[in-house]
């Protein structure tokens, strides 16, 4: 995690770097720093605290803001508590280098012993200062450039990083490097100037081209000069390959919403159609997936197919189990890839392992993907950033297409993931034959009403409002649902967790009686969703269940529903569509009620405290 950015040009380096640092924000945030070198001189400010407390420190002496070349970063901290001396950059010994770093060296502290025996000193805990006092003595002791040095330093670490190292000795360059964490570099052409950023959005407004380093790789970026990439491991030249960027400003900015996450569940009608735009020909009765069309036998041939994802992903992995063994009678495990990568699972060359993620960096997933590959599965990756870590290892895949999402809380990335999980399993189901032809159509329209029906969903935020104030200052909340809805009411209540810090649970709404009843009282909401198809009734008995013991109820129901309006506290209405569609419309009110509780209890809705939109890190 972490939010590295840098420029080395001939323009005013601070707004770039601070701006960068406010964009990937997203990454971490719970310190912040930046170095500017003003021609002469490192101008070191950093802090505990957002961005924004980094600028208050900066606003004071106009020497922090001065100079074409700069580094910063925003940090989600592994080794060292949050604060300021633990803060990036980190100065070496002698105070020439200075580094900024995402990820984690997991043998520091043998190198920091080392380090220790032969004179240095530490001013923080952190593993990154370890790394720039390692690249120093190297530098030292081989008597090379901060390049060389770098590369050495690096093939004696154990760990992930994505780093940026200057030498004040050399100011016309600035070195960067990864292994497991993200780095891009933004080429300015014309001006001979260059950005390094954790992703892209720092410098978007500045140039499209941008050259992602792949894992082993370092780059030495020298104003002027053509960028050169080197492995790390063997010394060899990379052809640099320059990509043109595809992300507009606007998408990156809050256009008008209070806050990112709002404005991104506004975005689901539309980038719900961008995910099977061009994919779903309804009227032609096709879907078209070059990823899966290309290794259709794969899919089909499968002994079974196995979901490995984090979090929310994960979440939509549960509703691709539903949809995989529904629609295509293939046999379907959803694993934690946490879990998955250090239980020694059984793979075979037989499986299809589906990856999901958002970021496409978190650690767990990618690790999962590389034992798979290693054990001859195939891998397909359903990834929303383009160009990311896991994109590039899987097999094969599909981009989401969400657009950014920056708010911490996953949202839109959730329905476009259930959206392109959806056209899988109804395209294998079609080639299994396992679905009838006409049940196929009749799926593919009415997945073109979907966009539409979120749309009429959104309209209901004053309703979802209502009851958000209701239940607001709950300390515990209940979210129930079964069949494709069961993993809906695990992400209602992780919404509500990570923004609001309320404690809430989802459960399979029949689970309730094995324990969780134990709690109910008058105090406990509970969300149920209990839309008309699947389990309706045997829903309308948990509600019952929860009644009886004076339990609150608020129920999502499809609209026109009687029987749970008269006894449940609460309801909220979806329109009407097939069963193993619902999840993408259910979602979207459990999505504004925790957004508007976190709003109404004051808490930082886009960036939750403790959390990161990327997790680099196991
Ligand atoms: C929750 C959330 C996280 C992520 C998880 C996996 O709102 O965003 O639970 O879903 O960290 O991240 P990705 O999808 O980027 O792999």
């Amino acid at each position: 995690m972490c939010g590295i950015t840098g420029y080395i040009g001939h323009r005013e380096a601070y707004p770039i770097v601070i701006n960068g640092l406010k964009r990937l924000e997203y990454r971490g945030y719970d310190s912040a720093g930046v170095m500017m070198f003003d021609g002469e001189k490192m101008h070191l400010s950093k802090t505990k605290g957002k961005v924004s407390d980094l600028e208050e420190i900066t606003n004071k002496e106009t020497s922090r803001k001065q100079g074409s070349i700069g580094i910063g970063h925003t940090r989600w901290a592994t080794h060292g508590v949050p604060n300021d001396v633990n803060s990036h950059p980190h100065f070496s010994e002698s105070g020439d280098l200075v580094i900024v770093h995402n990820g984690i060296i997991e043998n520091y502290d043998t190198i920091k012993k080392e380090l220790i025996s032969r004179g240095y000193t530490f001013q923080s805990d952190t593993d990154t200062e370890v790394l720039v006092n390692l690249i120093e003595e190297v530098k030292k002791q081989e008597g090379c450039k901060l390049g060389k040095a770098v590369q050495l330093a690096l093939t004696q670490v154990i760990g992930a990083y994505a780093i940026a190292v200057f030498d004040k000795t050399k100011p016309n360059e600035i070195i960067v490097a990864r292994l497991g964490s993200p780095i891009a570099i933004g080429v300015g052409k014309d001006l001979g100037e260059f950005f390094v950023a954790s992703d892209a959005s720092p410098f978007i407004e500045y140039t499209k081209d941008a050259i992602y380093l792949e894992d082993e790789e370092m780059a030495i970026i020298k104003l002027g000069k053509e960028v050169k990439v080197r492995k790390i491991m063997d010394d060899s030249l990379v052809d640099a390959n320059i990509q043109e960027l595809q992300l507009s400003l606007e998408q990156i900015e809050k256009g008008g919403y209070d806050h990112f996450m709002l404005k991104e569940i506004h975005e689901q009608p539309k980038a719900i159609i961008d995910t099977y735009r061009g994919r779903m020909l309804a009227d032609e009765g096709i879907i078209k997936m070059a990823g899966v069309d290309d290794n259709l036998e794969k899919f089909l041939n499968a002994d079974r197919i196995i979901i490995v994802a984090c979090g929310t992903s994960w979440h939509a992995g549960l509703v691709g189990e539903y949809l995989f063994e529904d629609m295509a009678r293939i046999p379907v495990e959803v694993e934690y890839a946490s879990e998955f990568r250090y239980r020694n699972p059984i793979i075979t060359p037989k499986d299809v392992v589906i990856s999901i993620s958002q970021s496409g960096e978190t650690a767990d997933t990618l690790a999962a993907i590389k034992l798979a590959k290693s054990k001859g599965a195939f891998v397909f990756g359903v990834c929303n950033v383009v160009g990311s870590s896991i994109a590039r290892e899987t097999h094969a895949g599909a981009y989401t297409h969400a657009g950014p999402e920056i708010g911490v809380a996953s949202t839109k990335a959730f329905t476009t993931q259930i959206t392109v999980l959806s056209l899988i399993a109804l395209k294998l189901a079609k080639a299994k034959g396992t679905l009838s032809n006409s049940a196929f159509h009749m799926y593919l329209q009415k997945m073109q009403l979907i966009p539409d029906k979120v749309k009429k969903l959104l309209q209901i935020d004053d309703h979802v409002k209502e009851i958000a104030s209701v239940y607001k200052d709950a300390k515990n909340c209940l979210y129930l649902g079964r069949g494709f809805n069961f993993p809906v009411a695990l992400e209602g209540a992780l919404k509500l967790k990570e923004i609001s810090y309320i404690h809430a649970e989802g459960y399979p709404a029949a689970e309730m009686k094995h324990g969780p009843i134990a709690l109910i009282d008058e105090n406990m909401p509970v969300f149920v969703i209990a839309t008309n198809k699947g389990h309706y009734e045997k829903v309308v008995s948990n509600i019952q269940e929860i009644k009886s013991r004076n339990g609150k109820i608020i129920a999502i129901v499809t609209e026109g529903d009687v029987t749970v309006k008269e006894i449940a506290d609460h309801v909220i209405e979806i329109p009407d569509t097939e069963e193993a569609l619902t999840p993408l419309l259910t979602t979207i009110p459990l999505q504004l009620l925790s957004y508007h509780i976190a709003v109404m209890l004051d808490k930082n809705v886009d960036q939750p405290r403790n959390l990161a939109k990327s997790v680099t890190v196991e």
